[in-house]
């Protein structure tokens, strides 16, 4: 079966709609130069470019190499370098407390064993370094427009406060959770944003590839667009929880 995130131009749609996300996760784990940071389902490496533009020095892994090539060719334009791996968010293929730093934008939440992807961002952390994930919630946008697709709406448990308790447990010591919402815009409409999101978003294009009537489909992303725009000339309000979580250390009383 072909991979889904392999379709159309994630590094496009990225740029246009969730850029945002990478220097926000920078700031929120204060990432800098001298530290060790990993970048999990960095797709063309939102994240991981910011962090590496700090001077840390950054691992960037995907399961999709084609976003990996897309980040390796924006890299090199930025003069930057990072370490782009293959890999799955369910078993790194990282040592124990690798690094100081561990972040996941609108990533790891799609890798389908939640419990796996959580043991294993504590695992590859050090104690007392940071994880940091944007995870989209289970009440905003992002889970109907799963819906329509078809796409299970699991993925967006990573971003209910009481779950990401649940995964992390005792291992990690402090956490902070703030919902926040990312603002996706179109200046064409509805009906741009609709073609924006067929022509670049592969989970949108695969959907239309394997839809058995794709002009119903069609249809109910042309009422969702024009429904949950909250603006002129299109704007969508995606509710999503930015998490930062101290691995917990050593030493007593951390
Ligand atoms: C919405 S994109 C987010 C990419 C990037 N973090 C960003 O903020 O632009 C989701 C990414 O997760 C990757 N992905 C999905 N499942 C994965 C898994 N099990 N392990 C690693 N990466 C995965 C996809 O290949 C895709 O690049």
């Amino acid at each position: 079966m072909t991979n889904p995130w392999a379709l159309g131009d994630y590094h496009e749609f990225a740029t246009e709609m969730v850029w945002g996300f990478g220097p926000e996760l920078v700031t929120a784990c204060t990432i800098g130069g001298g530290q060790r940071v990993l970048d999990v389902a960095t797709g063309s490496g939102n994240v991981a470019l910011r962090a590496a533009e700090t001077g840390a020095d950054v691992v960037a892994l995907d399961i999709t190499p084609e976003n990996l090539e897309a980040g390796r060719t924006e890299a090199d334009r930025r003069g930057l370098a990072i370490d782009w791996v293959e890999g799955d968010a369910q078993d790194l293929p990282f040592d124990d407390g690798e690094f100081d730093v561990v972040t996941s934008s609108a990533g790891a939440m799609f890798a389908p064993d939640q419990e796996a992807v959580a043991g294993e961002l504590v695992r590859v952390c050090r104690p007392g370094g940071t994880i940091g994930m944007i995870n989209f919630t289970p009440e905003g946008l992002a889970a109907e427009l799963f819906a329509l697709f078809g796409a299970p709406t699991t993925p967006t448990l990573w971003g209910s406060e009481e779950r990401v308790r649940e995964l992390f447990g005792d291992r990690v010591s402090t956490l902070v959770m703030d919902r926040r919402v990312l603002v996706e815009r179109h200046a064409d409409g509805p009906e741009g944003y609709v073609a924006f999101y067929k022509r670049t978003f592969g989970p949108v294009v695969a959907a239309y590839a394997a839809a058995s009537d794709p002009a119903a489909l069609d249809r109910d992303f042309h009422d969702f667009a024009r429904r949950a725009s909250r603006g002129s000339p299109a704007e969508y309000h995606y509710e999503y929880l930015l998490v930062t979580a101290s691995v917990r250390g050593d030493a007593p009383g951390t």
